[in-house]
């Protein structure tokens, strides 16, 4: 009866909601691989778990720390060798195809073709969310890795103007150096100093980051201009504390939150964060592109990317991919998560500044040829390639390479890992 009652209840609503969502089952369960432990992510995944649960579908977490979800993949290649996938994983771009191929993953074309996906779901998340024109994959979000994320109080002692070069950006950190706090909140991880590098190779041109890190062009990876890429990110380290070196990128969120740093570089789960403790856009923290950026978006979209499963699992399976999917899901999880939404319907009325910013840059980006994979994040090129170019720049990063060294090794490092 309270089953019934339930379901009555959520199909009510979501029929309001102009959306016949979650048909499929009521009970069941489903695995979860993820890499979602931070604060502001554990909140976020928790409306999905909610949803889930108030449909009678048991959650079973499998939680793999590490930003970027390196260490996830690694966890998650384990339990597909062993013969024993779980029901959905969060994946990046290109490892989702790279599993595409292994034929081990599951087909969504049931509840897609039915609600419509094909519509709605902007193009370039359906070409890592199809393969071979199947749903494998239902996109939760979308981030994007060139944003900045500062302290509104240690903005206003260094003068309060927002940067909007690279000449007036250094101008900022100075005088946050100057004002005797740590101008960069960093976390010396490899995928954190290649999250910034999608950021400054951006801000050299939106022809320069298509050439080098989509394109793999050799001129531009062995180039004057990446040269100057590194120049730059040299002189971002010489803003972070000595102690950057292997920090969560939560961590260094929370020197901002508490003060402590000036700004963090870093994809719009950092807003998830700042939510979590409670701060503000606009009074606490303020958001910008990246300086020289604004117009253009390096994005990466978390996709919940389902395997093969037996019968018993695959109601519980599409119920999870029919909820994801769905616009009031859309909106309430990417509130919390501080990304936008996956789909080109939802209103922005439920989001703050900041996501109604990142909602009109993704749809400019988006009509002006301006919208490009992360490379960070597995949406320029396979792992191989991605994992290549992260030993670079961590090299760099750390001084191991001077910024002409680094150019020539780039060109190197990617020639090898495409073989
Ligand atoms: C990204 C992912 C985000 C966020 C981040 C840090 O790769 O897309 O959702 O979780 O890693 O963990």
């Amino acid at each position: 009866m309270l089953r019934k009652l339930l379901i009555g209840t959520m199909l009510g609503s979501a029929l309001t909601a102009g959306y016949a969502a979650s048909t499929y089952a009521a009970g069941g369960s489903v695995e979860v691989l993820h890499w979602w432990t931070s604060g502001g992510e554990a909140a976020a995944l928790d409306v999905l778990k909610k949803k889930l649960e108030s449909q009678g579908v048991t959650w079973k977490d499998m939680p793999v720390a590490g930003g970027g979800g390196e260490a996830a993949m690694t966890a998650l290649r384990a339990r597909v060798t062993a013969g024993d996938p779980p029901t959905a994983v969060q994946a990046l771009g290109f490892d989702i195809t790279d599993w595409a191929k292994q034929g081990v993953v599951g087909d969504l074309g049931e509840v897609a073709d039915k609600e419509g996906w094909d519509k709605v779901v902007p193009t370039a998340l359906q070409n890592f969310a199809k393969h071979d024109g199947k749903w494998i994959a239902a996109p939760v979000n979308v981030h994007s890795t060139n944003w900045v994320w500062i302290s509104k109080k240690a903005l206003d002692a260094a003068g309060g103007k927002t940067p909007e070069n690279w000449d007036e950006l250094i101008a900022v950190l100075d005088k946050m150096k100057a004002n005797g706090i740590t101008p960069l909140a960093h976390g010396g991880q490899a995928w954190q100093d290649a999250t910034i590098f999608d950021a400054v190779v951006l801000s050299l041109g939106t022809d320069f980051y298509k050439s080098s890190m989509i394109d793999n062009d050799p001129a531009a990876l062995g180039g004057e201009k990446m040269v100057e890429a590194f120049d730059r990110m040299a002189k971002l380290k010489s803003y972070v504390d000595k102690d950057f070196s292997g920090r969560d990128w939560n961590l260094a969120s929370a020197m901002v939150i508490e003060g402590k740093a000036g700004m963090q570089m870093m994809g719009d789960w950092a807003k998830g964060e700042f939510l979590k403790a409670g701060q503000k856009p606009g009074s606490d923290f303020v958001c910008i592109r990246f300086p020289g950026t604004q117009g253009s978006v390096t994005f990466n979209s978390d996709m919940f990317m389902m395997f093969k499963v037996g019968d018993d699992k695959k109601a519980a399976q599409l119920t999870m991919a029919s909820d994801i999917e769905s616009p009031d899901f859309q909106s309430s999880f990417n509130v919390v998560k501080g990304s936008v939404p996956a789909r080109t319907d939802v209103p922005d009325t439920a989001f703050d500044d900041c996501g109604k910013k990142g909602i009109k840059d993704l749809a400019e980006a988006n009509s002006s040829g301006k919208l490009f994979g992360s490379m960070a994040h597995g949406y320029a090129v396979p792992a191989a390639v991605k994992n290549a170019m992260y030993d670079v720049i961590t090299r760099h990063f750390n001084g191991e390479l001077d910024s002409k060294a680094a150019a020539a090794a780039l060109v190197e490092a990617v020639a090898a890992a495409k073989g």
